[in-house]
């Protein structure tokens, strides 16, 4: 394998990953970041977000003196075969993608790049961007490569070093083999396209497994209606390779810091090209209604004698979007939080990730150290998080502080006999009690 000059602007864990397993390839690595804290601890190895295998990639990566760290840019991208543009572009108006932070770099990098390099972008944006910043960069001799990444958080490592597949889109062949070819070692289909194909490729996919998960939810819905039960169903779906098994587990509603980004963000590009897609807008309602119906749920067995849930005190367990990461962005753990904060209830949480941090969600709930104390006093225990830890909990403990033995597992996580057992009364989703 040919050992190239890759710089990666951004360290959020896509720069990372991404800086990190470029290295373990063996090409040679500047990952950027305008955070000088964030610089100074990555020197030192010190990842602040829960990654497995990432911390140990970039230990690697700094003692083989394959990656190193800067704040500016500007000097590495002079020698650069390729830069990774690897930004935040969060939700902006009307659910466009804000593409400010890789305007601003390009802006930085135009007069620093070499003749004949490749700009990659990685972050996930609107079709038309790589010729927006092929043209903000205003370098004819320079290609603007779209290279979507597919990594889930929490599994990154694995995913970068085993995708299911590298795409790569850029208007001249050559320079999409050429980003392909910094794979070299790494073991998956190649689909090279065209800045368009790759750029919708990546809202397509996460769209197609927001739309597997709304799905789910309804499923459920429907399961807890006929008395049918959602894990022999989905069984009987998934092992049909055109549907497949994966990504149907209901739960609390989806979310993250992809999912609803990028679907309203696809939204968005729909409707200024005029065209409609229902299944999209579908997709996106049915998870704010399963939430409202969830919630409405919990308000059915624990309100209080007017009716409302003012001053009901309800036991949180997790509050991260997913169990492996300590991210609450778009959580749909929070959401539920949100509406049940709205009806008036006090909420205390538990979640392995922050007991530590401690965010500051003081308006909304309190945060606590332990489980049991979550629960303590409160009409009802709701599992929002899949943490594997909470199915080991001591349920005659969580009995015993409970004011009333209800636990709503809204991710199917715990083990009905064993609460059954702890005199609990179980609700899962798309399962009978
Ligand atoms: C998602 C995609 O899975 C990645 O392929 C993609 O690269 C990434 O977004 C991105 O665009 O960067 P991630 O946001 O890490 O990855 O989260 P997922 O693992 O996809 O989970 C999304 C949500 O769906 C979570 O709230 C999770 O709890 C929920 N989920 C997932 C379920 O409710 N049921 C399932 O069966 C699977």
């Amino acid at each position: 394998m040919t050992s190239r000059r890759v710089v990666v602007i951004g360290t959020g864990y896509v720069g990372l990953t991404t800086g990190a397993c470029l290295a373990s390839l063996g090409h040679r690595v500047v990952c950027a970041d305008t955070d000088p804290g964030k610089v100074e601890r990555l020197r030192r190895a010190e990842v602040d977000i829960l990654e497995p295998g990432l911390p140990e990639a970039v230990r690697a990566g700094l003692d083989r003196g394959l990656l190193e760290f800067v704040g500016d840019p500007r000097d590495a991208v002079a020698t650069a075969d390729a830069v990774f543009l690897c930004l935040p572009t969060p939700m902006g108006v009307g659910g466009a993608a804000d593409l400010a932070a890789v305007e601003a770099v390009a802006d930085g990098i135009r007069d620093r790049l070499p003749d004949g390099c490749v700009v990659v972008n990685k972050s996930t944006v609107p079709v038309g961007t790589a010729e927006r910043v092929a043209a903000l960069l205003a370098r004819p001799d320079v290609t603007v490569v779209s290279n979507p990444e597919f990594l889930r958080e929490g599994h990154a490592v694995h995913d970068f070093l085993h995708p299911d597949r590298i795409v790569v889109g850029a208007a001249e062949p050559d320079a999409a083999r050429r980003v392909a070819d910094l794979y070299a070692g790494v073991d998956a289909p190649r689909v090279l396209t065209d800045t368009a194909g790759a750029e919708l490729t990546k809202y397509a996919a996460n769209f197609f497994l927001a739309m597997k998960l709304s799905f789910a939810n309804n499923l459920a819905t429907l399961c807890e209606r006929l008395g049918a039960d959602i894990d022999d169903v989905v069984a009987g779906i998934g092992h049909d390779p055109r549907i497949g098994g994966a990504f149907l587990a209901p739960g609390p509603g989806w979310g993250g810091s992809c999912l609803p980004k990028d679907t309203h963000a696809l939204l968005r590009v729909c409707e200024e090209s005029g065209v409609e897609f229902p299944l999209l807008r579908a997709t996106i309602e049915t998870n704010v209604e399963h939430q409202r119906r969830l919630v409405e749920r919990i308000a059915a067995r624990c309100a209080g004698a007017d009716g409302s849930l003012r001053g009901v005190r309800l036991g949180l367990l997790g509050l991260t979007f997913k169990a492996g990461t300590s991210d609450l962005r778009d959580s749909p753990a929070l959401a539920i939080a949100r509406r049940l904060r709205a009806l008036g209830a006090e909420l205390r949480a538990f979640d392995p990730a922050l007991s530590e941090l401690r965010p500051d969600l003081s308006d909304l709930l309190t945060v606590v150290d332990t489980p049991l104390a979550a629960v303590e006093g409160a009409r009802a225990c709701v599992v929002l998080t899949e943490w594997p830890d909470f199915r080991d909990l001591d349920w005659e403990a969580v009995a015993d502080r409970l004011a009333t033995p209800f636990v709503h597992d809204f991710r199917n996580l715990l083990d009905p006999e064993r609460l059954d057992r702890a005199g609990l009364l179980w609700e899962g989703v798309g399962r009978a009690p």
